[in-house]
């Protein structure tokens, strides 16, 4: 899968996508992260990508040309279907669910805000969709769109080791993750639960689906509404109630 960022500070996405995990799925020809960098897309002396704003006003704008031929060039490179993503905080809230969507597509373009704002012609007759990862606001996209890469990427068969692990963890069975433990068995007087030494795959496993529904009722009991739940689940959750 094809990620290509534009952006002003294309060290930012380097510093991130060249290690870890990333790093290693792209050493393996598994994505392509690629940052472009917007100042090469310029044409002025200063290799300006902002310009004061139309009817004046605080702050700077990013210019529409260097975003639309950025974006031309890669396109002109590899044609075919593309998502053409502006993150931003007016953007859709990210979430498991549009990480999973976006996993299904072959290349992304992303554009990294910086600056007061963008021109409002890049978002009207450029951009397909707009993403927010929270409702507070960064300096600049860079950190959203490295949010969004490395959310979707794990997803990618073969990035992670351990394929099974994409399907137990928090969010993607709608329900947080369970306790996990591992040696030493006891550390400073504190016990690992004894259930998950006795060896018992059947009760190992309905101890951690409980702790799973306890932990999402108690920390994130919006989850619940929409998580698939079994009518054991829904006992279980009922009983915790209950207590
Ligand atoms: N750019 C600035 N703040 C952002 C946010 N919360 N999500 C996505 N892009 C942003």
């Amino acid at each position: 899968m094809d990620f290509d960022i534009l952006t002003t500070f294309p060290e930012m996405i380097e510093a991130v996508a060249g290690l870890s995990i990333l790093g290693r799925a792209r050493q393996r020809g598994l994505i392509r992260v690629e940052a472009v960098n917007l100042r090469d897309f310029t044409h002025d002396r200063h290799r300006s990508t902002d310009d004061t704003p139309f009817g004046g006003g605080p702050g700077m704008v990013m210019k529409p040309e260097p975003v639309f031929d950025a974006v031309e060039s890669l396109l002109s490179r590899k044609p075919g279907k593309v998502r053409i993503i502006l993150l931003t905080p007016q953007g859709r809230r990210f979430d498991q669910g549009m990480a999973e969507q976006l996993a299904c597509e072959s290349h992304l373009i992303m554009i990294c805000g910086r600056y007061e704002g963008i021109d409002e012609r890049i978002r009207e007759h450029l951009v397909t969709d707009e993403i927010s990862i929270g409702d507070y606001v960064l300096t600049g996209g860079e950190l959203a769109a490295l949010a969004v890469v490395d959310a979707v990427a794990r997803l990618l068969p073969g990035v992670l080791g351990d394929e099974s692990s994409v399907h137990s963890e928090s969010f993607s069975s709608g329900l947080l993750e369970y306790p996990q433990y591992t040696r030493p068995a006891e550390y400073r007087g504190y016990q690992v639960p004894e259930v998950l030494l006795s060896g018992n795959h059947e009760e190992i496993r309905k101890w951690r689906r409980l702790q799973s529904l306890e932990r999402t009722l108690n920390k994130r009991p919006d989850l619940l509404e929409s998580a698939p739940l079994t009518e054991e689940d829904r006992r279980i959750i009922k009983r915790i109630k209950e207590q």
